[in-house]
């Protein structure tokens, strides 16, 4: 086995799996304040204002990315998030500017969910201390028309209601938005590891937990029978959630899904790494490059990762 691995050009002839900037989506936080804020928990990831959220665009653009993901983190919160359909809330916002910096140079998504907008943090409207399905939906397809009407490529919901995409397909259908893609986070389990990700939006949940919609992680098939529910309702993109932690459901869905797979390498996934390198105990860029080259060999096509920028500067040589 050792003579295809004997040279760096031998190695290169033989590898099995490429990993391009253009496979990877950069998520970015925008809020409403005139400073950006650094993350603690997230070295290297802030919440940018407008303008530091299009200078990413840029850098984004020029590294070669695929695209990037904004998330609203809005300055008023309410009981059914409100703001997240507000055509002149920080989501629709930061639409407008990222459309208006990118043109078409890279994709424009956005995560499309109430909790960053909720004052209670859940992903839906609360009814007697449960969360309400079918009035979820309502409101996250009129969110996502929303976000269609601000210049999005792609809307992706991520509150795991049931028969969301169908309604949000038919909501941007009706709207005439017939080019806005939908990516779905179908396998998302309740996970800790989005721990760094609730202090970036504010989105910690102030009662109970996430485990009534989320699915429970020890579920792989049931993985299987929410991407393809997403499928049937329209999804043009199937996403799983956690990435590291999953590369057993994402391999499964490239055996069985012939739709593109994103793979979403999450905000907990990313501070260990992080604090690895930090403390001098992992080598980032090489640690970074095998993580990704993963996560594409389990079969996914896209990669969401705050490692994004950094590493498509790396491998580009821009500094
Ligand atoms: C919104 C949303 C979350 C993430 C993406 N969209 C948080 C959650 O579901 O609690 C997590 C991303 C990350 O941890 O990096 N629902």
């Amino acid at each position: 086995m050792r003579r295809l691995r004997t040279s760096p050009a031998m190695r290169s002839l033989v590898r099995e799996t490429n990993l391009s900037p253009a496979n990877l989506i950069l998520p970015l936080f925008v809020h409403e304040g005139d400073t950006s804020v650094p993350i603690e928990a997230m070295p290297g990831v802030s919440r940018l204002t407008l303008c530091d959220m299009q200078r990413t665009v840029e850098r984004a653009a020029a590294a070669g990315l695929g695209g990037v993901m904004l998330f609203g983190v809005p300055s008023v919160k309410d009981e059914t998030g409100s703001e997240a359909w507000n055509p002149c809330g920080i989501a629709a916002r930061s639409i407008e500017a990222a459309r208006q910096t990118a043109g078409d140079t890279l994709v424009v998504a956005a995560d499309v969910c109430l909790c960053e907008y909720t004052s209670h943090g859940h992903c839906g409207v609360v009814e007697s201390g449960a969360i309400s399905n079918d009035a979820t939906v309502k409101l996250l397809a009129q969110t996502a028309v929303c976000y269609a009407n601000a210049g999005v490529d792609i809307v992706a919901p991520s509150d795991m209601m049931d028969g969301r995409v169908a309604e949000i397909r038919k909501a941007l259908d009706r709207e005439t938005f017939v080019n806005t893609a939908i990516m779905a986070y179908s396998a998302k389990t309740a996970s800790a590891f989005y721990g760094p990700f609730r202090e970036a939006a504010g989105s910690t949940p102030a009662f109970g937990d996430r485990r009534t919609y989320q699915m429970d992680a020890a579920n792989g098939r049931e993985a299987m029978r929410e991407m393809q529910v997403d499928a049937d309702e329209g999804a043009d993109i199937l996403m799983v959630k956690p990435g590291l932690l999953c590369l057993d459901i994402l391999g499964e869905a490239r055996r069985r899904f012939d739709h593109p797979l994103a793979v979403y390498n999450v905000s907990g996934e990313y501070s260990m790494l992080k604090a690895a390198v930090r403390a001098g105990w992992l080598d980032e860029s090489r640690a970074v490059e095998e993580l990704l080259v993963a996560f594409r060999r389990a079969g996914a096509d896209i990669i969401l990762t705050y490692h994004a920028l950094e590493y498509a500067e790396r491998v580009r040589n821009i500094h």
